[in-house]
């Protein structure tokens, strides 16, 4: 078995290298009767064997992706309705931004920031300019993101505000998700992500979310340096607050002088169906998280922009990372935003999105109980029985031809990229009413 593993892998090179498209690869591979076609069943269990297992992926085991669609080993072509939870928000593969991996990638890959390259400041002043901050600080995860905002925030605390040292505290809501790093985790309000993993890190505080009140009382301390929180929560089962609460936010933010962070990770670049899910309301944070699609999938990208006063805070030497504003990076991240913006994806995504919540409220209500969401960030909301879960209902989407992934065994977010068309979206529609009127 293993040596037709090397075998299948080195055949996979040599076709790459030879710029095969991608039907004669498989053609070519098909043809060769001593290749053993990959099946589903062995992708999962090479990886349950060979693999930490920190995740539980639905069973389906893909290889290619192009646009809405993804395929998998056996060459069964599926919708995708989670896009790398809103990192392929420009759909799998786009020409564009693989063009500009690929070009970039054959001149120069990374510097570390021991030296400048041509790229980073045309990836700054662009990114900046887009988004109406002085500066941005380049990162790779979506959680370092938020490290980085949590730094910046306790920097300019000591520094600006005026906190007593090492005193400073940041503000999460119930139910955030920012990741799964030590300071991620001890901001968290679930269990799977903290439990077993203290002592945590001090200095954070939670209230609920969506709640004024509850911010204004906490804010009425004075070493409270921020307050971090997403405009949608996307992983807590897209959870939206209700109208006029970032409005809110703001305003309490500036009248206590504590800084606003929003987590746009997952809401952000088109997603809810403004550039940024704060656009909504109009309402400009003083200090932005990117990740995910800011690479429209292709590589680990992310950010934090903000303004000088505390971006400034932090001096050489503090803060960064190998990789963060590398060439490959800086231009994937060009190249994901321009596409945003050319192909209008923010206008498809509200129009596209008030279409699948109007249909999707049609199922009747003794199986659908909620449906939620903004631009193509949705959920819908399952009535759980014995037979009837979140999880089977994902299996059954998936026999069907959509993919799709529960969260808290009740609810099934639906988020495809935002190129998806109407026609598609209406046939994706007509897959989860079959689906769901199945059980
Ligand atoms: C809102 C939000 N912030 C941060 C993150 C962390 O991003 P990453 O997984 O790239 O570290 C996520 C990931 O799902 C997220 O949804």
């Amino acid at each position: 078995m293993f040596s037709k593993l090397i075998q299948r892998r080195t055949l996979g090179v040599l076709y790459c290298n030879l710029k095969a498209p991608l039907s004669s690869v498989t053609t070519a591979a098909t043809e060769k009767p001593m290749e053993e076609a990959l099946t589903s069943e062995y992708v999962f269990e090479r990886e349950a064997k060979y693999g930490a297992h920190n995740y539980h992926p639905l069973p389906v085991a893909l290889e290619r992706g192009k646009g809405v669609y993804v395929w998998d080993v056996e060459g069964r072509k599926y919708f995708d309705f989670l896009s790398a939870y809103s990192a392929v928000n420009q759909g799998h593969c786009h020409p564009k931004i693989i063009n500009a991996l690929k070009c970039q990638a054959e001149k120069l890959t990374l510097t570390s920031r021991a030296f400048y390259s041509d790229v980073l400041g045309e990836y700054e002043e662009y990114i900046t300019k887009l988004f109406n901050y002085n500066k941005v600080l380049p990162m790779n995860t979506g959680v370092e993101s938020g490290e980085t905002a949590c730094k910046l925030a306790r920097k300019w605390a000591y520094t600006v505000k005026g906190i007593p040292k090492y005193k400073a505290k940041i503000i999460c809501a119930a139910g955030n998700f920012w990741g799964r790093t030590m300071s991620a985790i001890s901001s968290s309000t679930d269990p799977s992500s903290y439990e077993g993993f203290g002592p945590f890190m001090p200095g954070f505080q939670i209230i609920p979310y969506n709640d004024l009140p509850a911010l204004e009382r906490a804010v009425q301390d004075p070493n409270v340096a921020a307050f971090m929180v997403e405009p949608i929560q996307g992983e807590a089962g897209v959870i939206v607050p209700d109208e006029g609460y970032l409005t809110g936010v703001r305003r309490l933010c500036t009248a206590h002088n504590v800084l606003f962070i929003a987590d746009e990770v997952q809401t952000g670049l088109a997603r809810t169906g403004k550039m940024l899910a704060v656009d909504h309301e109009n309402v400009h944070p003083d200090m932005v998280m990117l990740g995910k699609a800011l690479s429209g999938g292709v590589y680990p990208v992310s950010a934090v922009l903000c303004d000088d006063e505390v971006m400034l805070t932090i001096k050489p030497g503090e803060h960064g990372s190998t990789y963060g504003g590398n060439p490959v990076a800086c231009r994937v991240a060009i190249a994901s935003l321009e596409v945003i913006e050319e192909e209008k994806l923010a206008e498809n995504a509200t129009k596209m999105g008030e279409l699948l919540r109007a249909e999707l409220m049609k199922t009747p209500s003794n199986i659908v109980t909620d449906v939620r969401g903004k631009g193509l960030l949705n959920a819908i909301a399952i009535k759980q029985s014995k037979d009837f879960d979140a999880w089977k209902v994902c299996l059954r989407l998936r026999d069907n031809g959509l993919l799709a992934k529960p969260t808290h065994g009740d609810i099934i977010r639906l988020a495809p990229p935002l190129t998806i068309k109407e026609d598609e979206i209406r046939e994706c529609i007509d897959i989860i009413h079959k689906t769901l009127l199945s059980f």
